[in-house]
């Protein structure tokens, strides 16, 4: 019975199967949680930081074997440095420490990895491991993995606004949307968020106009690759109308 609905779930599926089955082209995921899953632990909160790495690395793995294109995970928000400085400390170090020791297998699975996000607010080490870790995987052409850090929403859009500005070009939404640092992907289909929460708290503002919403009361560590598959069925019950009428979409379906 699992098998079967793996199988539905594989874009390798025969086209009867995978028609009525779609895998997203972009699953977009808002990692939350970590924090309340260590504390229910009771350890301290970056124990669930580190959890959350894991799972993260999984749920990579997963989505390159489901054949989805992009992922992009929230990582670090703009406003995520007003926690405390240690926990501030511990995911720089932690997001230095995994690039290094990641990479290397990311492009063994032909992973193209991007950050996403204002980088000078990084330090220069860091700066340096994310270059390194963009650098050797900038051929590969299997899943795109982009990683939120220090990113925000409204960020994003000021700074793609301020580049057109400097150019003097027009604004519009096609040259607008050119500038979002997500310029050369799609934009996400399904936007996951974990940890309880119904908000979007600064994620992809602008690409998210017309993401289908995905709330898990999974806490980011105990989100697994069946709880994906979930989410991915559940999006594949809905039907995307994109301001058309449910008439009108399932016509052109047919
Ligand atoms: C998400 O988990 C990870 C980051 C924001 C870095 P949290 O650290 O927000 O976990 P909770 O929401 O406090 O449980
Ligand atoms: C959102 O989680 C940011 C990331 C997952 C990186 P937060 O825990 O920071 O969100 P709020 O503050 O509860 O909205
Ligand atoms: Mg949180």
């Amino acid at each position: 019975m699992k098998r079967v609905r793996e199988d539905s779930l594989d874009q390798k599926a025969p086209p009867e199967e995978a028609a009525n089955s779609k895998v997203p082209q972009h699953i977009a995921i808002i990692m939350d949680g970590n924090g309340r899953w260590a504390q229910a632990r009771g350890k301290k909160r970056v124990f669930g930081h580190k959890a959350g790495m894991e799972r993260a690395r999984e749920m990579a793995e997963v989505c390159g074997e489901l054949g989805v294109k992009y992922l992009t995970l929230f990582a670090f928000s703009s406003e995520n440095w007003n926690r405390p400085k240690d926990e501030v400390s511990f995911l720089m170090e932690l997001f230095a420490t995994s690039l290094k020791n990641e990479s290397k297998k990311l492009h063994k699975n032909n992973v193209k990895l991007m950050v996403i996000g204002d980088k000078d607010g990084f330090d220069r080490r860091l700066r340096k491991a994310i270059e390194k870790a963009e650098a050797l995987t900038q051929d590969n052409d299997g899943l795109y993995l982009q990683i939120a850090a220090n990113y925000g929403g409204r960020w994003d859009i000021v700074q793609a606004a301020q580049a057109l500005a400097e150019q003097g070009a027009e604004i519009t939404e096609e040259s607008l949307q050119s500038k979002l640092v997500t310029a050369d992907g799609v934009d996400p289909d399904l936007l996951i968020r974990t940890g309880g929460e119904q908000r979007i708290s600064n994620f992809l503002m602008w690409q998210a106009a017309y993401a289908e919403l995905y709330f898990s009361d999974a806490l980011w560590p105990d989100f697994d690759g069946k709880a994906l598959k979930a989410a991915i069925e559940d999006f594949n019950r809905r039907q995307r109308r994109f301001g058309k009428t449910g008439e009108q979409v399932a016509t052109a379906s047919d």
